[in-house]
């Protein structure tokens, strides 16, 4: 089958590799749609923090099931699905609170256990596929797991106060993260990006203010909103390097500002802001099971993020799907390549 490699920085190639056989407890899916997310992109530059070329990009996938393993118990050929993607080693202490996110040892795609998503075939264990409507396409049944990274980043907030919600960054993240605080009740959610188009996209899904840091002053354009006070929660979807501090000083005294960017570099930071506010910083990484599985039902039940999806490319165009994100000349939000 063919499959999608990162060889080297910046580069792509399409080899052909052999069809994975499944075990017991597995299934072999024939993918139909796979996004190109952030992390692909990390890969692609040689910054992610533990996928390293040659490796096969991918986690986003949808497709039909044409095999099951004999223990499968719950799908059959012919399912429409996606995958979590992520197998938790089942023993550690995170395993055991559902926590495969957390996992020591978890086994993710594109790593020498486990093939990357671009590729005409596809195997997962059982417990980490999930069943899509028929009447859902495919391209939407792509998006659960970005949108399951926003779900996780939602969940996990503690500030009670649903008045005020900025986030920094409004690429795929930062645009899923719009969509879930606003199913979750945030009243008043701020976006800010660099670029035009998609401060606009995050206007048409909801956002009350969408603010160019190029051409405005968040911090203040914040503060006026608020009445001076600042908002209850601050979520960085960006790499910027004063985005730490931004954050921190968009945000009311005992606020909380969470990290889902994947800044693998040292940034400076402001430390004071944290004491003399009582602010609370927190990391979201992936999502838990019951993130995913929300996710899945929102689009099962036919939450429509059409709109997010602009480009779509074949499986042999993967090095274009990459460059297209890489270098942001055109609007881009979601990148589907399809096999
Ligand atoms: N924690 C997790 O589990 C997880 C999961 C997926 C992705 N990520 C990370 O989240 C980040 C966002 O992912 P994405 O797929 O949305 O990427 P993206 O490139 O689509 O989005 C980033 C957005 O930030 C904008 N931006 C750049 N500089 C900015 C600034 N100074 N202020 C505001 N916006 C700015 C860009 O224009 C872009 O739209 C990446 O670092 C990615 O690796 C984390
Ligand atoms: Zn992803
Ligand atoms: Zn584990």
């Amino acid at each position: 089958m063919k499959a999608a490699f990162v060889v080297e920085k910046e580069k792509v190639e399409i080899r052909d590799i052999e069809i994975p056989k499944i075990k017991n407890d597995e299934v072999l899916i024939k993918v139909k749609t796979v996004g190109v997310c952030g992390s692909d992109l990390h890969l692609f530059k040689g910054t992610h923090p533990f996928r390293k070329p040659p490796a096969i990009l991918g986690h986003e996938v949808a497709g039909d099931i044409i095999e099951v393993g004999s223990n499968v118990k719950n799908l059959k050929i012919g399912d429409k699905v996606t995958v979590e993607p992520h197998i938790g080693c089942g023993e550690c202490e995170f395993c055991k609170q559902d926590l495969i996110n957390l996992c020591i040892s978890k086994k993710t795609p594109g790593t020498p256990s486990w093939n990357g998503t671009f590729a005409e075939y596809f195997n997962a264990p059982e417990k980490v596929v999930h069943k899509i409507n028929d009447k859902i396409s495919y391209e939407m049944a792509t998006l659960v797991e970005p949108l399951a990274v926003a779900v996780h980043a939602i969940n996990r907030i503690t500030v009670k106060e649903k008045d005020t919600l900025v986030i920094l960054g409004s690429g795929t993240i930062g645009l899923l993260t719009l969509v879930a605080a606003r199913e979750s009740g945030y009243r008043s959610i701020i976006c800010t990006d660099t670029q035009e188009f998609n401060l606009q996209m995050a206007l048409k899904q909801g956002a009350i203010l969408a603010i160019n840091p190029l051409k405005e002053d968040v911090v203040q354009k914040v503060k006026e909103f608020t009445n001076g006070r600042g908002a209850d929660v601050a979520l960085i979807m960006a790499d910027a390097k004063n985005i730490v501090d931004q954050a921190a000083a968009v945000v009311r005294k005992r606020g909380e500002v969470g990290m889902v960017s994947m800044i693998t570099e040292s940034i400076p930071v402001y430390p004071y802001s944290f004491v003399f506010n009582e602010l609370t910083l927190f990391g979201a990484m992936t999502y838990e099971t019951n993130d995913f599985i929300k996710a899945v039902e929102m689009i099962n039940s036919g939450l429509d993020l059409s709109d997010f999806i602009t480009q779509k490319i074949i499986l042999e165009g993967s090095q274009k799907a990459l460059n297209v994100l890489n270098e942001k000349k055109e609007n881009v939000v979601k990148v589907i390549v399809e096999i």
